[in-house]
């Protein structure tokens, strides 16, 4: 094992203007604010609107202000990974589009599917390359336009999606902060209780699908609920034990945010109480791989030099798990 660690050295988020409210989906479906609210814990989700507008978009803009905010040169970036289950298209990878947007020229990039929990495996992927000591700067992204996915009649889904991106840095740190361990975990035999039917080569796209709905988010709601209040608290708490981390030395949970009843659970098995746990599902929803870096970034300010840092998901495969992150500097 080298001793060079890959540390996050900025992070930045973006969301589209456009708000959706529970008020307004009380319009669109039969649903209530309350219900939404008790049950999942969002009030409110950004949609990007407009003709031609893809993921990439919120890639490109959360890249540049990553970028500006870090003093990099585009021509600096090595390797550009975006986390993303909605690509712009099915190839080229939006990683090269966004890369492409933002001149950074000598980076290869390409994009990981792994739902929910695809921005810690891109995370984690990337800081390999850190970790060897071959790369100096990588950017990682999680974006999703999920209403590009999501069925507006459909209540069991539209409530709880939304559209948003997020990016951080990875660069080398011999002081020891950045990513300590991972526990990262896939079961492909969850692909029943929450998958997208057709688009893909099993079932490509025709009248017929696009008649039976089948290019939506399909998902069993309480299947899932199940599987990902089990499998996020038990991977969260592993990671802590594998570690020797106790309780009181999380200086934060950072959660993906698909439902908050999910992420009290998370919280309460670590036993870490809930002003350490990062939360923004009210105001974006579930961005899926976008949750983790909007948190981090809403939260920067309140972040200082060696927090030590569990960021935990589950999602669609199913796929799940945990990263513990010495975080690296102090606000700016
Ligand atoms: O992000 C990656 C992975 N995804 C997740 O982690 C999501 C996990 N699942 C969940 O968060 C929750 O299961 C949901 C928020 C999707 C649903 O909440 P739930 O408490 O599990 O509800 P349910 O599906 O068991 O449905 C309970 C009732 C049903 O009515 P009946 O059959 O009891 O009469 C639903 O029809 O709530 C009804 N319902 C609604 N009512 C009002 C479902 N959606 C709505 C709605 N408004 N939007």
């Amino acid at each position: 094992m080298s001793n060079i660690k890959a540390a996050i050295t900025g992070v930045q988020g973006y969301v589209p203007d456009y708000v959706l409210t529970n008020k307004e989906l009380e319009k669109m479906v039969d649903t209530t604010d309350e219900w939404i609210t008790t049950r999942t814990g969002v009030k409110e989700r950004h949609i990007l609107k407009g003709e031609g507008q893809g993921t990439s978009v919120m890639g490109i803009e959360a890249v540049k202000g990553l970028l500006k905010k870090t003093n990099t040169h585009p021509s600096e970036i090595d390797l550009l990974i975006c986390a993303t289950v909605t690509p712009d298209m099915v190839f080229p990878a939006t990683a090269n589009l966004i890369a492409d947007a933002v001149g950074a020229k000598n980076a290869f990039s390409y994009d990981i599917g792994a739902a929910c929990s695809g921005f810690l495996y891109a995370l984690t992927t990337g800081s390999q390359f850190i970790e060897t000591g071959r790369y100096k700067k990588v950017v990682i992204v999680g974006a999703d336009k999920m209403s590009s996915i999501v069925d507006y009649t459909d209540r069991t889904t539209c409530i709880i999606f939304g559209d948003g991106a997020g990016a951080v840095m990875l660069e080398p740190s011999v002081e020891g902060f950045g990513i300590q361990d991972h526990i990262l975990r896939s079961d492909g035999s969850g692909m029943p209780h929450l998958h997208m039917k057709a688009g893909g080569s099993r079932r490509p796209a025709s009248v017929e699908t696009v008649m039976a709905k089948e290019h939506f988010v399909y998902q069993e709601g309480s299947a899932v609920f199940k599987f990902a209040v089990t499998n996020m608290a038990d991977v969260s708490a592993e990671i802590m034990e594998k570690n020797g981390l106790a309780s009181e030395d999380v200086s934060w949970l950072v959660p993906h945010q698909a439902n908050k009843r999910i992420i009290d659970a998370t919280a309460t098995r670590m036993g870490v109480g809930s002003d350490k746990v990062m939360l923004n599902i009210h105001r974006y929803g579930n961005t899926t791989s976008g949750t983790i870096p909007l948190c981090l970034w809403d939260y920067e300010q309140q972040l200082k030099k060696g927090d030590n840092l569990v960021l935990a998901a589950f999602g669609g495969g199913f796929t799940w798990g945990s990263v513990w992150v010495k975080w690296a500097y102090d606000p700016k």
